[in-house]
């Protein structure tokens, strides 16, 4: 027993958990943008509201971008967010070209009004993508749009050298936001996972619907990287040492 609260405790401040008391006040409000040139230039991110969390939850700001090349899209989210995660301020890059480019802003903390960044500049300032790519000769269609609206047949381009075609369906849910995007683009070789397979970002989970192309029988092979994940991921909490269950007391 006596080890098993150990584990509780150790578990618990793993994940950021501390107990704290009274509610914050976090800015709130989504963003959805689909354009272009948002991997360039920065835009404008504000949330118009504040809103008192519930008691112990914290602050968050959740920025993902995604550019094809002259087609990009902004997701951000501002609110609160329940009172497990960590406090940090994490730039990611999933992608930094040539090709498809993708990148995420993640900030939680727990001091009034902090998720208070107003523009995408806290996201693109710091990145470093690759510069403009030499052509090859492979050619794949590029389209960023709702899902349902690429034709996969169309707005074919040559893509940079060193990358393949990539194909998915990407679902973003949390923090008020829940769609999916259908995204063509050529990406970096050998990735064959935009994101990495990383099934949350910040508020958001993810699930990245890619289809894989075999070029020598084109046939098309659907991989949810949630899947993957669970199979490679959850397979050590399912040995012996774990199965022990602690009672949360
Ligand atoms: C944007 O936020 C920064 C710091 O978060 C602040 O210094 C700056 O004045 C803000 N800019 C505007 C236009 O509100
Ligand atoms: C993007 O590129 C495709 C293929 O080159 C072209 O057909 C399309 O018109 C472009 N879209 C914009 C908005 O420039
Ligand atoms: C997100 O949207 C899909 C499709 O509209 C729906 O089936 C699903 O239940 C929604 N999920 C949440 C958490 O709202």
């Amino acid at each position: 027993m006596r080890a098993c609260h150990i584990q509780y405790v150790l578990l618990l401040s793993l994940l950021g958990f501390f107990p704290r008391s009274g509610t914050l006040t976090c800015h709130k409000g989504i963003m959805m943008k689909l354009g272009s040139g948002f991997s360039k230039t920065a835009v404008e991110w504000k949330s118009f509201e504040s809103k008192k969390g519930e008691p112990k939850e914290i602050c968050q700001e959740t920025l993902l971008l995604i550019d094809v090349g002259n087609k990009s899209l902004l997701l951000g989210s501002k609110g609160s967010s329940n009172p497990g995660e960590k406090k940090t301020k994490n730039i990611q890059l999933f992608s930094r070209g040539p090709g498809i480019v993708a990148a995420s802003y993640v900030h939680f903390c727990d001091t009034e009004l902090c998720n208070n960044a107003n523009s995408t500049s806290v996201l693109l300032d710091p990145l470093s993508l690759a510069d403009s790519p030499e052509l090859g000769t492979t050619q794949c269609p590029v389209c960023l749009q709702f899902q349902g609206f690429c034709s996969h047949n169309s707005n074919f381009v040559f893509c940079p050298k060193g990358t393949h075609c990539y194909t998915s369906d990407l679902t973003l849910q949390g923090g008020e936001l829940n769609t999916t995007f259908s995204i063509d683009g050529c990406l970096l070789s050998p990735d064959k996972f935009l994101l990495k397979k990383q099934t949350s970002i910040g508020i958001f989970s993810a699930v990245e619907l890619s289809v894989l192309q075999n070029v020598d029988s084109l046939s098309h092979i659907l991989i949810p990287s949630t899947l993957l994940t669970w199979m490679l991921g959850l397979r050590p909490l399912l040995s012996p040492s774990f199965t022990e269950i602690c009672p949360l007391s």
